[in-house]
């Protein structure tokens, strides 16, 4: 008679720790399942902000990341000229792994030969698009949960422009970010999305938008997503 509290306090503590376990064992099949059904499929995502132009026509450079041509962030950086071109901006645009430059040797030799860098490589056609550029638009595929390295080394070459000794200045004043990765996950930006705030805050540029795409990996993923007539509207706004 005196233990019979005991045993109903015990009983109820063994069904509340089954219960906890089967609620438990639940959610992590329910978690499974949500985590496989994510992965395995191939939803696109687009992640996007912009700001509208105003209204004068700019000099846009675009430099792209990606070696595959028809690769998907080379096509979101086409959806984007075609959209400033029809909006009469004018437009170069400079792929970075087509016509690699090599990565800056910090020699510290910038305008001694009366150029902005002393390597003779493909800079040498970027650096006076750079010159005479108002708007930055950067374009790369996500590599290693960063930018790719060719458009890396691409923006370290423009270290002569930050020097107080320098013969020449880019006149940029405003830059956008377009990327795209494999990962469905938007947090995987994290790493580019941080460095081109802080080279905004560095240079005084203004962030005239970003438009991150996940979900696409294969050649031609991209194609029929609205992310490239958002690409388009961005260039149309620039
Ligand atoms: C070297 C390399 C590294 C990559 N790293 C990542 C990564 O860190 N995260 C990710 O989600 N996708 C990664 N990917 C996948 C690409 O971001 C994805 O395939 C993208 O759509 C490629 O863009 P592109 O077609 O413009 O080249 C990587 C691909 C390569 C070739």
């Amino acid at each position: 008679m005196s233990d019979e509290p005991h045993s109903t306090e015990k009983r109820f503590s063994r069904r509340k720790a089954l219960s906890w376990a089967g609620f438990t064992a639940l959610a992590a099949a329910l978690g499974g399942f949500l985590y496989k059904h994510i992965s395995s499929t191939s939803s696109v995502h687009v992640e996007s902000f912009s700001t509208s132009g105003n209204g004068q026509k700019k000099n846009i450079l675009v430099m792209t990341g990606s070696g595959r041509t028809n690769g998907n962030s080379n096509l979101l950086a086409n959806a984007f000229v075609t959209g400033a071109k029809e909006a009469g901006h004018t437009v170069n645009i400079f792929h970075t792994a087509m016509t690699p430059v090599h990565g800056c040797m910090h020699c510290e030799a910038c305008w001694s030969t009366g150029k902005p860098c002393v390597i003779d490589d493909a800079f040498d056609q970027l650096f006076p698009l750079l010159e005479k550029a108002d708007m930055l638009v950067f374009c790369s595929p996500l590599y290693w949960y960063n930018f790719s390295g060719q458009i890396k080394c691409a923006i370290d070459r423009m270290y002569p422009y930050s020097k107080k000794k320098r013969l020449r200045s880019m006149n940029v004043r405003e830059t956008m970010l377009l990327m795209c990765a494999q990962s469905h996950f938007l947090r995987s930006f994290a790493g580019p999305a941080e460095a081109y705030r802080q080279m905004l805050g560095y240079k005084h540029w203004t962030d005239r938008g970003r438009l991150f795409v996940t979900g696409v990996d294969d050649l031609g993923d991209i194609v029929g997503h609205d992310a490239l007539a958002k690409a388009e509207d961005m260039g149309r706004n620039a």
